[in-house]
């Protein structure tokens, strides 16, 4: 086996950090080591002890910049990398008037394989190495989307929306139809490679009740697959869905009754929740999303991470390109510092790189796998720089600790603060488009 070892300061989390004093929380080794080969990070510790023990190994020194794992982003939609920053619009006219004509062109699988490069090339410069993605309606955009994972290697997850109703004709499918592409997409790509299927009906909107029926027979039948779809992110949404599940208890029992919740469903916004609807949340273990950048940009709310949190239930956090404005996860930690200090709420930043790495990971119960630099997981990593940019190497001279390090990174850091990019023990950030070379 060939292996490598990286050296430079070294970051990872073993829980959640409970406050900025919280030192038990993780592992900071000034002078770190990682010795990885065959895809996975063999050994962590410090560089002097594992370069007696590795031998003769090439070493490659990222000092002085910081080593974390790769960041994970657990809501994305792939074909809305042409939508970001499309102006002046909430939700349901913002879906009507640029999102869903945009998603109309990935019924074309060239159109669909060049988005493709693109996305990972821009996920994989911003940080993220694992992502967790909307496709479109069209089987297309998810043949494209897992090609491209699998030929970068990635730890990626992703799935076709359902949508067969309030949507233009391109982009309906059919109860039946969206049930028998979504079974042939997770016969030919859940577990080839590092790729993991999401079940995906978009939201109440798009589905009727026969196509949530379809879902739920997906959801029974392959009980491996993750869930995500989207839950009150905005007023006139929940009103609408109110009126289109007359039965329905709430937005949320649209789901629940149709037996997709459940800890793997990842319910994308979260904001505007009755109480009934939190106590099942918590009672199933379905996971929330907090995607602030969106949030602020549709203008959609503010999300309660403590409140929730303090019900025991376990939030991700995420981008929602195209509605959200940044692929940066660092970005993301800033918005969403900003909209929790709006609720009285606060975002430490060893609690916010915790959430955008192992936290990401438990959320996809898969931190055996990801979000840590664990021995025996996998090796996706990133190489951080807090001074890289002008601005920020100013501040940073007056930074003493990790935290302050950290919150520099958070606040003002993007794609210019990613040094390098490891994805299963492999550079990728230097080389983006692989068969390039
Ligand atoms: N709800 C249903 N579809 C979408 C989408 O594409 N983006 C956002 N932000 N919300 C949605
Ligand atoms: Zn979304």
């Amino acid at each position: 086996m060939t292996q490598t070892l990286l050296r430079g300061r070294l970051l990872t989390f073993h829980r959640a950090p409970e406050s900025g004093e919280d030192s038990g929380a993780y592992t900071y080794l000034e002078d770190g080591g990682l010795l990885i080969g065959d895809g996975l990070i063999r050994q962590m510790g410090p560089f002097d002890e594992l370069s007696v023990q590795a031998g003769h190994v090439p070493v490659i020194d990222h000092r002085p910049h910081l080593m974390m794992a790769g960041f994970i982003d657990t809501h994305i939609h792939f074909p809305q990398v042409q939508v970001i920053a499309s102006w002046g619009a909430q939700l349901l006219d913002w879906l009507n008037t640029y999102t869903f004509p945009e998603e109309t062109r990935f019924a074309s699988e060239t159109h669909s394989a060049v988005m493709a490069r693109a996305f990972f090339d821009q996920i994989i410069a911003h940080g993220t190495t694992t992502a967790v993605a909307f496709c479109s309606v069209h089987k297309a955009s998810v043949e494209a989307y897992f090609a491209e994972a699998t030929r970068r290697n990635m730890r990626m997850l992703g799935g076709k929306v359902l949508m067969d109703r309030n949507a233009p004709d391109a982009l309906r499918d059919t109860p039946q139809g969206g049930y028998d592409d979504s079974k042939a997409l997770i016969g030919d790509w859940h577990g080839k490679g590092r790729n993991g299927y999401v079940i995906s009906p978009r939201f109440a909107i798009t589905s009727t009740p026969e196509q949530m029926e379809m879902a739920q027979a997906l959801a029974r039948e392959h009980p491996e697959c993750h869930i995500q779809t989207h839950l009150s992110e905005n007023k006139d949404e929940i009103a609408y869905t109110a009126r289109l599940y007359p039965k329905a208890r709430d937005y949320l029992d649209v789901y629940e009754s149709h037996g997709l919740l459940g800890p793997k469903a990842l319910l994308g916004h979260a904001i505007h929740l009755e109480e009934r609807e939190i106590a099942a949340l918590a009672e199933t273990g379905a996971h929330p999303v907090f995607c602030p950048t969106s949030n602020l940009f549709l203008g959609s709310g503010l999300f309660d991470d403590a409140g929730l949190r303090a019900r025991g239930i376990v939030n991700g956090i995420a981008t929602d390109v195209g509605g959200g404005t940044s692929y940066s996860m660092l970005q993301t930690l800033n918005e969403g510092y900003k909209v929790l200090q709006l609720r009285g709420q606060s975002l430490h930043p060893l609690r916010a790189f915790d959430w955008i790495t192992r936290g990401n990971a438990c959320v996809l119960g898969m931190e055996d796998r990801i979000g840590t630099l664990e021995a025996g997981t996998e090796a996706d990593i990133v190489v951080l720089n807090a001074r890289s940019t002008p601005a920020m190497a100013l501040r940073m001279d007056r930074a003493d600790t990790l935290a302050e390090e950290l919150f520099v990174l958070q606040m003002m850091g993007d794609d210019r603060a990613i040094e390098e990019v490891y994805i299963a023990g492999a550079s990728a950030k230097s080389v983006l488009a692989p068969d390039e070379k």
